[in-house]
C-alpha cells in the first residue's frame, strides 16, 4: 500500500493496531503485538499515544515483544531499545509493566542461547504474535536478521553488518561506539506472526524495497522472506515505493 506521506501511512497502521486491540478486548483476550524500533515506527507510536489520550484507547490487554536489542546494552542506556520503547510508547499509555518484553542486552554470554529459546517460549505461551510491526534496514534486515540469515533462523545473538553499524554511528557518536552484536527475534518466529506490517519511508529504502517485493526470495535480502507469508502488507510512502 502506497501512501502520499509517512504520516497518512502511520495513521492507517495505528488505526489497524487500535482496531485489533479493541476487538481482542471485546473477546476478553490479550492482544499480542510484536514491536519494532528505528525511526520508521515512531509516527505509529505517536498516533497510538494520541489515541490513548484522546479516545481512551486502552493497552491493558496488550502483551508486547520487541524484536531486538543491542548486545551488550544496559536497559537504561540512552541507546537502548528498552529506553526507546518507554520514551516512544510505554510511558505514555496504560500498558502494565509486566506485559512488555524486550530481549535483555545484559544476559551473560554463556546464557544467551537458553535465554533466546525462553524468549520465543514466552511468545508461544501467550498464544503467539497476533500482529508483527517491522521496519527494514538498508541491507534488507528485519529485526536484526542480517543478510545471510536463513528462513528458519531462530532467536539468537547475531553479529551486526558493517553497514548496519555505520547507519547507527551518528546516533552513537562514532562507529567504534556502536555495539558489534545484538539479540534478535529470528526470521522463523517473525514469520509465525498471524499478520505482518512492514513500514518504509523515504528514497533511501526504495531499492531494498524493490528487492524485497519484486526480487527473488533470498537470504541476501531477508525482507524478501515475507513474500512467503499469507498476510503481510508493505506500507510505503511514495519515495520508498518509487522503484516498484
Ligand atoms: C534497526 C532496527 C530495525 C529497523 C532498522 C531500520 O536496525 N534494529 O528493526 O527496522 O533499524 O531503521 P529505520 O526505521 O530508522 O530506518
Amino acid at each position: 500500500q502506497i501512501f502520499a506521506d509517512s504520516k497518512d501511512a502511520s495513521n492507517a497502521v495505528a488505526q489497524e493496531i487500535a482496531d485489533l486491540i479493541r476487538q481482542k478486548q471485546k473477546e476478553g483476550k490479550p492482544c499480542v503485538l510484536g514491536l519494532a524500533t528505528g525511526s520508521s515506527p515512531k509516527t505509529v507510536y505517536a498516533k497510538l499515544v494520541k489515541m490513548h489520550k484522546e479516545e481512551g484507547l486502552s493497552f491493558k490487554n496488550v502483551i508486547s515483544f520487541n524484536l531486538d536489542e543491542y548486545y551488550q546494552m544496559e536497559p537504561d542506556s540512552i541507546h537502548s531499545y528498552h529506553r526507546f520503547m518507554k520514551e516512544q510508547l510505554f510511558d505514555h499509555v496504560d500498558i502494565p509493566k509486566e506485559n512488555y518484553f524486550l530481549p535483555d542486552g545484559t544476559i551473560p554470554a554463556a546464557m544467551v542461547r537458553d535465554y533466546c529459546t525462553s524468549y520465543e517460549n514466552k511468545i508461544n505461551a501467550v498464544g503467539g504474535l497476533d500482529f508483527q510491526l517491522l521496519g527494514i534496514g538498508g541491507n534488507g534486515h528485519i529485526g536484526f536478521n542480517e543478510p545471510g540469515s536463513l528462513i528458519n533462523a531462530r532467536t539468537r545473538l547475531i553479529t551486526l553488518d558493517h553497514s548496519t553499524r555505520a547507519a547507527a554511528a551518528m546516533e552513537f557518536g562514532g562507529l567504534h561506539k556502536v555495539p558489534r552484536k545484538a539479540i534478535t527475534l529470528g526470521v522463523a518466529p517473525i514469520l509465525s506472526a498471524r499478520r505482518i506490517v512492514l513500514l518504509a519511508w523515504g528514497e533511501r529504502k526504495a531499492s531494498v524495497i524493490r528487492g524485497a517485493v519484486e526480487g527473488p526470495v533470498t537470504e541476501r535480502n531477508p525482507a524478501s522472506y515475507l513474500q512467503a507469508h499469507p498476510d503481510v502488507s508493505f506500507i510505503l510512502d511514495e519515495s520508498a515505493a518509487s522503484e516498484l
